[in-house]
């Protein structure tokens, strides 16, 4: 098992930050599972195939969503700016610079 998670020595992180880069590394991971699956969905051609790999993409939706809350109760500010981006209609580079005011509040 690799430890290339940490860019600075473990044993000087505390427990939260080391719980904190094990979910950022588990965001990670389930944002490359479901781009394996968009791949593989992509070029799939048998029914039966397709419907598990799809039904398994909806499960990493899933588990990125918990990952990413997860780390935002832990990021106040981080809720904050994504608030003004997530589930908002409208221009994404508008609604950046939107989020990049809430930065130099
Ligand atoms: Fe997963």
């Amino acid at each position: 098992m690799g430890f290339d998670q940490y860019h600075e020595p473990p044993e000087e992180l505390s427990g939260e930050t080391r719980t904190y880069v094990r979910v950022i590394q588990s965001l990670i991971e389930e944002g490359e599972a479901i781009n394996w699956y968009t791949q593989r969905l992509a070029v799939e051609q048998n029914e039966e195939a397709r419907a598990v790999m799809s039904q398994a993409q909806k499960e990493e939706f899933i588990h990125f969503g918990m990952n990413l809350e997860f780390l935002l109760r832990r990021t106040p500010i981080w809720r904050s700016i994504l608030k003004n981006i997530l589930f908002k209609k409208g221009d994404l580079i508008e609604l950046a610079e939107k989020a990049e005011e809430t930065i130099h509040k």
